[in-house]
């Protein structure tokens, strides 16, 4: 008899991912006075769903929402809708029940953290170390929607790609992607040793370096496969960049003692934080839906950009 599958067995997958949702928001003031970015829409789901299932597909069944208590829409999201619920089902919309109903596969649960206060990434992912415990977890910022396809493309998702990796080398993973020269200030950065095609060694990694000190143009973007020692690194962290604890600065303590693996993700990237992002997301997705595509290449033809 096969024995059920337990995480040990299975160690590319990634049962627990945390969703930092409590930074203010700001480019998208003023609309994120009272809905959080992550609840903004990309066409009719807003970005955490996307978020979400790509955790999913990595095989999570435990996720966890950092928030601020500003964030109960993302709560309500995945709740049940109870009067919503029973109003479809009376009036025979079983289509959109189960839209309503597909938020979370049933065996998936939420559990939300608050961050008191925004006092960085770092600090967000420390908030969620009592529901992690000591097992490797993942980290999606659901602002940087990474597509490769969704479920009916067959491909995995970037998360699933880097918990593979992950499991296979015995070390953490870093999303990376290049990015223009001029951007390295943006991001944290890494300079790293090429392993295979689309992993490399960290060496360094630096946030927001000026241009002209980056040790190289590969950025690291909203994604990482993070062992629990992060959390005691974290707890010792001091105030970085723009006076908050930063993820970068603990993961460089992390490089000093154990593997940490850049990779370049199979996906696209749309950096949803701001506002072009979330333009350019939107109309590639709308590109590739069957009932959109026509009409949105269209318009865009009208406007002189098709
Ligand atoms: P950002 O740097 O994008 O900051 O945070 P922000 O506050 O969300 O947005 P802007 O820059 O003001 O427009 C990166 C990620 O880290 C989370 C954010 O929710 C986002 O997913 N974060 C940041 C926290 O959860 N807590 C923090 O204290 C800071």
């Amino acid at each position: 008899m096969i024995p059920p599958e337990s995480p040990s067995m299975n160690p590319a997958r990634l049962r627990k991912v945390v969703f930092p949702v409590a930074g203010l928001g700001t480019r998208f003031l003023p609309a994120t006075k009272v809905v959080a970015k992550e609840m903004l829409p990309v066409l009719d789901r807003p970005l955490i769903q996307y978020a979400v299932d790509e955790a999913v597909d990595a095989g999570a069944d435990t996720l966890v929402f950092v928030t601020n208590r500003y964030k109960h829409a993302i709560a309500d999201y995945f709740d049940k809708a109870y009067e919503l619920e029973a109003k479809l089902a009376q009036s025979g919309k079983s289509d959109l029940l189960a839209l309503v109903q597909g938020t979370l596969p049933k065996h998936v649960r939420c559990v939300f953290v608050t961050q008191p206060e925004a006092l960085g990434l770092g600090h967000a992912v420390l908030c969620a170390r009592p529901v992690i415990g000591d097992e490797p977890f993942g980290v999606i910022l659901a602002d940087d929607l990474i597509w490769n396809g969704g479920a009916g493309a067959g491909r995995p998702g970037a998360l699933r790609q880097m918990a593979a990796v992950a499991a296979r080398e015995q070390a953490g993973v870093l999303a990376v992607e290049e990015v223009p020269r001029e951007q390295t200030d943006k991001y944290g950065i890494v300079d790293a040793v090429p392993i295979s095609e689309r992993a490399a060694r960290v060496r360094l990694v630096v946030e927001k370096p000026k241009p002209e000190v980056a040790p190289s143009n590969l950025a690291i973007v909203g994604r990482y496969v993070l062992p629990a020692r992060i959390f005691d690194l974290l707890e010792s962290t001091r105030p970085g960049a723009g006076g908050e604890i930063q993820l970068t600065d603990a993961i460089e303590a992390l490089l000093h003692e154990s593997s940490v693996l850049a990779y370049r993700f199979e996906g696209t990237r749309f950096d949803c934080g701001n506002k072009l992002g979330l333009v350019k997301a939107t109309l590639a997705m709308a590109l590739e839906d069957p009932a959109l595509a026509a009409a949105t290449r269209e318009y865009l033809r009208s406007r002189g950009q098709g």
